[in-house]
C-alpha cells in the first residue's frame, strides 16, 4: 500500500484484506442531496458543465467527503461521457433525465461510430482525475467508472431513460448481429477509457450496468456479460505496484450474480434485492462483495437506519471482503443527516466482525 494513502480500508477489503472496520462509500454520493451540490450546480448553469470543468468536477466529487468520513471518493462525471464523445449530442434535462439528439438504431449509424481518444476527446475526464488525486492529497482513494456496453447501448438506440426498452429490443431480437458490432465498439471504448482513467490516477474502477436485469438470463449473458468479461481482461491490474481493484455492478440479475464471479473481478455490487448472506456463501473467497442497503431506508428514522446496517452486517457476517453501498443511488429528498447517521453506523458497528477470535 502507498504509504500515501491515509485511509486504505476500501482497497483492502476490495482484496479481501483485513480492515479494522467495513469501509463504506455511497452511489451517487456526490448528488442533489447535498445542498452544496445544488449550489455547485446553479452556479454551472447545468449538469454538463459541471462534468465538463474539471475545477467543478473536483469541487463536487470532494463535497461529500468533506462533509462525512467516507471511506473513498468516487470521480464526478457521469457514464454517458462515452456516447456523448462519439458524437450523439448529450443533454442532461432536468425532470426528464439524459436525452440524445442522436440516437443510432440502423446498421450504418453504427459503422460509422468511432472509439473515442480518453485523453483528447475524454480529456475533461482525465484532468479531473488527476486534479481530484491532487486536491485528495491521500485522504482517501479515488474510485473511477464507465457504464457496460449493454447499459449504455440502451441510452443510445432509446436516446433517453426507456421504460420497457422497445427499441433496443426489436434491435436484439431482429439484428443480433448489429446490436453485436454496437456492443464490441462500446467495449473497446470502455476499456480504453477506464485505463486512461487508471493512468491518471483512479485507484479502484467500478462498471456500472444499470439495466442488466431487463434481459432475459441468456441474453444478459450474451449482450451484457461476455462484454464485461471482455474489458475486465483488458484492464491495467496494476499502477505503481498497487492492484486496481475492479468493481462490476449490474442491477436486477437475481440468480446470474453468481456468474459475475467467473467474469476475472474483484468485487460484485449486489442491488437491495439481493441477500448478501446468499451471495456470499456462493461465491466464497473468490470475490469481495459491495451493498447493499435499500437506499428507502435512509427516509426512516436514525433508530431505524442503525438497526437496518447491523442486520446487512450481521448478514454478510465476519472477515473482511465487504464494502458497504446502499443497493443502488442515493434519492435527491434524503436528508443528509441521515446519512452522517450511516455512515458512523457502518464504522462503529462493524469493528466487532473484524476482530480475531
Ligand atoms: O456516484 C457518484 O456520486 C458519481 C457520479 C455519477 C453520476 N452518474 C452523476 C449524476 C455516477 C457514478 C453516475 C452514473 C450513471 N449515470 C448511471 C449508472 C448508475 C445508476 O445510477 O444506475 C446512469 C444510468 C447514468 C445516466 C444518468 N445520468 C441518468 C439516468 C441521470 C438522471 C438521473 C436523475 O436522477 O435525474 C443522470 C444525471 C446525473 N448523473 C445526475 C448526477 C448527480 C443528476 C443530474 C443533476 O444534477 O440534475
Amino acid at each position: 500500500m502507498p504509504s500515501s494513502l491515509k485511509n486504505d480500508r476500501l482497497l483492502r477489503a476490495l482484496l479481501r484484506q483485513p480492515v479494522d472496520a467495513t469501509p463504506i462509500w455511497i452511489m451517487r454520493q456526490a448528488g442533489r442531496y447535498l445542498p452544496e451540490y445544488r449550489k455547485l450546480r446553479e452556479l454551472a448553469g447545468d449538469f454538463m458543465t459541471l462534468c465538463k470543468t474539471p475545477d467543478l468536477a473536483c469541487q463536487v466529487t470532494l463535497q461529500p467527503v468533506e462533509r462525512f468520513p467516507l471511506d473513498a471518493a468516487i470521480l464526478f462525471s457521469d457514464i454517458l461521457t462515452i456516447p456523448d464523445a462519439m458524437g450523439l449530442g448529450l443533454s442532461i434535462i432536468e425532470s426528464k433525465g439524459p436525452m440524445f439528439e442522436y440516437p443510432v438504431r440502423s446498421a450504418q449509424q453504427i459503422k460509422k461510430l468511432g472509439i473515442p481518444d480518453p485523453e483528447t476527446d475524454l480529456r475533461y475526464v482525465m484532468d479531473a482525475v488527476r486534479l481530484i488525486r491532487k486536491e485528495l492529497d491521500g485522504r482517501v482513494p479515488l474510485i473511477g467508472f464507465s457504464g457496460s456496453p449493454w447499459t449504455l447501448a440502451t441510452y443510445m438506440v432509446e436516446g433517453q431513460s426507456s421504460k420497457n426498452f422497445s427499441v433496443i429490443k426489436e434491435l436484439l431480437y431482429d439484428q443480433p448481429q448489429v446490436l453485436h458490432e454496437l456492443l464490441e465498439k462500446l467495449a473497446q471504448s470502455v476499456a480504453l477509457y477506464l485505463n486512461a482513467q487508471i493512468a491518471a490516477g483512479a485507484q479502484t474502477v467500478m462498471i456500472f450496468d444499470t439495466w442488466g436485469g431487463v434481459l432475459t438470463q441468456p441474453a444478459y449473458q450474451e449482450f451484457s456479460l461476455t462484454y464485461m468479461q471482455k474489458i475486465v481482461g483488458q484492464l491495467q491490474r496494476e499502477m505503481n505496484g498497487q492492484r486496481i481493484p475492479v468493481i462490476l455492478f449490474s442491477k436486477g440479475i437475481g440468480d446470474m450474480v453468481i456468474k459475475i464471479a467467473e467474469t476475472g473481478c474483484d468485487a460484485i455490487g449486489l442491488d437491495w434485492m439481493q441477500d448478501i448472506a446468499q451471495v456470499r456463501s456462493k461465491v466464497g473467497d473468490k470475490v469481495a462483495l459491495q451493498g447493499n442497503l435499500d437506499p428507502a431506508v435512509l427516509y426512516a428514522s436514525p433508530e431505524v437506519i442503525k438497526k437496518e446496517v447491523g442486520k446487512i452486517l450481521e448478514s454478510y457476517g465476519k472477515g473482511s471482503g465487504h464494502v458497504f453501498n446502499l443497493g443502488h443511488g442515493i434519492h435527491p429528498e434524503i436528508d443528509p443527516e441521515h446519512v452522517a447517521v450511516l455512515v458512523d453506523a457502518v464504522h462503529e458497528l462493524s469493528k466487532p466482525y473484524h476482530r480475531e477470535s
